[in-house]
């Protein structure tokens, strides 16, 4: 009797499941695109998301979408699951999405799943709830220190000692980056370091912390890249990745209970002027809601910034000539650490981060989720440049790296680094660079992580007469949220001159 009832539950799901694809297929077909991914399983789209999953394991996901867009022009409409998604590089469309008609578009189912462990805040609220986070921490970040050459000073010293400690010999510049990059997101966070880099400090449940994050990161990635497909590889490790997000959660728990008994306010000065938790707490903000906006702001800042600074340090440590260049630029400054000032004058560094924004941007894609019935500009009628139907539901993926990469706005060398290009560039390129978004979403932190990492450039070609780089194997896409190298960023620094 129990057989014969599932039997039937499962035959009516099946066929749920197959005519809502279907109608998912009838919809992709009157929905006017003149670009079609040309899918062998047309209801489902199963190959895509199998060829999507091979990119991830081969390091080649970004890359892949890449190839499909060279293959299939700027905007195409595929199949997902049954249900449509479309993806495009056109800065039309992507202006539209974020921008223009920024009400119709929401951020990806993933984001609601994500929310449950993180906590509601500013990265992954949405609607009502992401205007109040951004009402609260707007006049924070203004009031930030996060890139504050002063401020950093402390946390380099720190790098700096730790690098000299290998003796110029090869190490992950990544797991250096990773260190420094949480000591100084933990000052901004809660307002004090988690003294990661610092040899006289135990920091044993940071270092735990860091191991859960690494651990997580592949997982993580590949949930972005096929979704709930995932789990069908991730479910036998289920036990573990709970232990690690677990891990991840009580960092966050134990540090703000270390805060709030450390003074009976709860109001800490941060050793780095005036931390987020602080200006949190001094308006009132009850503890959990601190605890999920801090939470949500560590995962926007700290990933980014530490593939960023490895991806720069990697390019510096393989192009001497770009290296050379950047050390005649800053040579009047002698060891002198550089001010807000001479950091705007750094023309040349200044170029150097863009193009690494560029094709070493640590955030490779976007997606959105239409919620209404509407419209994009660009996609339909006999040229690809006439408008589209979007049905509510769908979702649209653009590819900043395949933008980025795209010979229309970076001629036949796109593929080259060269930072000169910026000299005709810069100042004319909003509309389709984009390494932190665009619209009201954009990124709240982009000056801070941009200053940080100038002034992180400077100190270390400052300190280290020569940043070298051990490991001639091309750059490989790591299995992971950012874009970085999966097989390390190994270099050697050595200070000839002390
Ligand atoms: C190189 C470093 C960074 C890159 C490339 C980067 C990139 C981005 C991008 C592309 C977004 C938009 C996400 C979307 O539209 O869905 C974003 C959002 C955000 N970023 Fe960054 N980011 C970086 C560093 C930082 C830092 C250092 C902070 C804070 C100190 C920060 C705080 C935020 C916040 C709070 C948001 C959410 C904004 C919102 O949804 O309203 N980011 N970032």
């Amino acid at each position: 009797m129990l057989k014969g009832l599932a039997l039937i539950g499962t035959g009516i799901w099946l066929l749920f499941v197959v005519s809502k694809a279907y109608a998912g297929r009838q919809r992709l077909q009157n929905s006017g695109f003149t670009r079609r991914y040309p899918h062998v399983d047309t209801l489902f789209g199963i190959d895509l998301l199998l060829q999507v999953w091979r990119d991830f394991h081969r390091g080649q996901l970004a890359e892949g979408m890449r190839r499909r867009h060279e293959r299939y022009g700027e905007t195409f409409i595929t199949t997902e699951l049954g249900s449509p998604c479309v993806y495009t590089i056109d800065p039309e469309n992507i202006r539209t999405i974020t921008t223009s008609q920024f009400e119709d578009f929401g951020k990806s189912s993933w984001v609601g799943e994500a929310s449950k462990h993180v906590g509601a805040g500013i990265l992954l609220n949405q609607g009502e709830a992401w205007k109040q986070s951004k009402t609260l921490l707007k006049p924070i970040f203004a009031h930030s220190t996060f890139g504050d050459p002063v401020l950093v000073e402390p946390h380099f010293q720190q790098l700096a000692a730790t690098i000299r400690s290998h003796g110029g010999r090869q190490v992950d510049f990544q797991d250096l980056a990773a260190g420094f990059m949480l000591d100084t997101v933990s000052d901004f966070l809660f307002g004090s370091s988690t003294g990661c880099l610092d040899a006289g400090v135990d920091s044993s449940e940071a270092e735990h912390f860091l191991a859960c994050i690494k651990a997580f990161e592949p997982p993580s990635g590949m949930f972005m890249a096929v979704g709930a497909l995932a789990w069908i590889e991730l479910l036998p490790s289920y036990r573990r990745l709970i232990r690690v997000v677990n891990g991840m959660k009580s960092f966050f728990a134990n540090r703000l209970d270390a805060i709030i008994s450390s003074d009976g306010t709860g109001c800490v000065q941060s050793s780095s002027g005036t931390s987020c938790f602080r200006m949190m707490k001094t308006i009132g903000v009850p503890v959990a809601q601190i605890q999920a906006e801090l939470k949500n702001i560590y995962f926007a800042s700290f990933d980014t910034s530490t593939a960023l600074l490895s991806n720069v340090v990697e390019i510096l440590a393989s192009r001497p000539a770009i290296q050379q260049r950047l050390r005649d630029e800053i040579a009047h400054l002698g060891d002198q650490a550089p001010g807000r000032n001479d950091l705007a004058k750094v023309r040349y560094l200044r170029y150097v981060i863009l193009e690494a924004l560029r094709l070493y941007s640590p955030v490779t894609s976007h997606s959105r989720r239409a919620l209404v019935d509407t419209t994009l500009p660009r996609g339909g009628g006999s040229d690809g440049l006439g408008p589209v139907t979007i049905a509510k539901g769908t979702t649209i993926i653009w590819s900043t790296y395949a933008l980025n990469r795209s010979p229309k706005h970076y001629g036949t060398d796109w593929a080259e680094f060269r930072p000169e290009r910026w000299e005709e560039l810069e100042g004319r390129c909003s509309h389709f660079f984009m390494p932190f978004g665009s619209g009201p979403r954009i990124c709240m932190g982009q000056q801070m992580a941009q200053a940080q990492l100038a002034y992180v450039i400077v100190r270390l070609l400052q300190n280290f007469s020569a940043i070298e780089s051990s490991d001639s194997r091309p750059f490989r896409e790591a299995a992971a949220v950012s874009f970085y190298n999966g097989n390390g960023t190994l270099v050697s620094l050595r200070s000839q001159w002390r």
